[in-house]
């Protein structure tokens, strides 16, 4: 069954929903900052790009520069692919509104041309802060994921967790919308000492997933996922 899965490309992650994500569907990544959700994101364009595929970038908060040092860091070379199989897009946070609309209205079209099949929403959350309205967010949330829908593409789009609830995204919105949702967070034992950092596949449509916490650490080129232990 793994051969039709999209691998995230950490090898744990991937092994807790069943060998990957399924193709065309949305996964959100929740966290707070620093939990390693650019991380995740890249990890999974630059496994797409060493299978050869089309891959998109939207990056709404770091520099399309800082990207590439990621990478450069991590010793994946992407000179071969820049421009060609990975796009990357950065949105202009002093012109947002009008970004954020040439997104909304451009990037089916730019998925379909491309013929990209990993796109990633880096993150969200600023998208969704454009809206003062719940319904509204609610709303031109839903049109936009479900016209990315239409493209059949996989995507995954990470969000900031709420800063009162570090189990749920900012706008309780997205975890909604995706059909898949993996929630990254700090642990701090009683004692202080240490902070250790835990995930959880919370929800996966369609697919049969483990439902257990475990610990991961981000090292300098990967992100180990410890299956075997246990965080509590
Ligand atoms: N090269 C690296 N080696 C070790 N840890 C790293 C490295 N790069 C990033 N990290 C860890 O990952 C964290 C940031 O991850 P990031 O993916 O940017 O998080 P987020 O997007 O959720 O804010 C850093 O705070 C650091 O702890
Ligand atoms: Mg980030």
């Amino acid at each position: 069954m793994n051969g039709d899965r999209v691998k995230i490309g950490i090898e744990g992650l991937d092994q807790m929903m069943g060998g990957g994500l399924i193709p065309g569907t949305i996964c959100a990544i929740i966290g707070t900052y620093g939990t390693g959700k650019t991380t995740f994101a890249l990890q999974f364009i630059w496994e797409g790009l060493k299978n050869g595929e089309k891959t998109i970038y939207i990056s709404l908060e770091e520099a399309e520069d800082r990207l590439y040092l990621y990478m450069k860091q991590k010793n994946w070379d992407i000179t071969p692919y820049k421009d060609s199989a990975l796009t990357v897009i950065k949105l202009d946070p002093s012109d947002f509104n009008l970004a954020i609309n040439r997104i909304k209205n451009e990037l089916p079209t730019l998925v379909r041309e491309l013929g990209a099949t990993r796109v990633v929403i880096d993150p969200v959350s600023l998208f969704e802060d454009l809206f003062e309205r719940a319904s509204d967010r609610r709303r031109e949330m839903f049109r936009f994921v479900e016209a990315l829908r239409e493209q059949h593409c996989t995507i995954v789009i990470t969000s900031e967790t709420d800063k009162d609830n570090p189990f749920s995204s900012r706008h309780n919105l997205i975890e909604y919308l995706a059909d898949t949702v993996i929630l990254l967070r700090y642990v701090r034992p009683s004692d202080l000492t240490d902070v250790h950092l835990a995930l959880e596949v919370v929800k996966m449509r369609l697919s049969a997933h483990s439902r257990e916490i475990k610990p991961y650490e981000i090292q300098q080129d990967q992100v180990l996922v410890y299956t075997e232990a246990n965080v509590f």
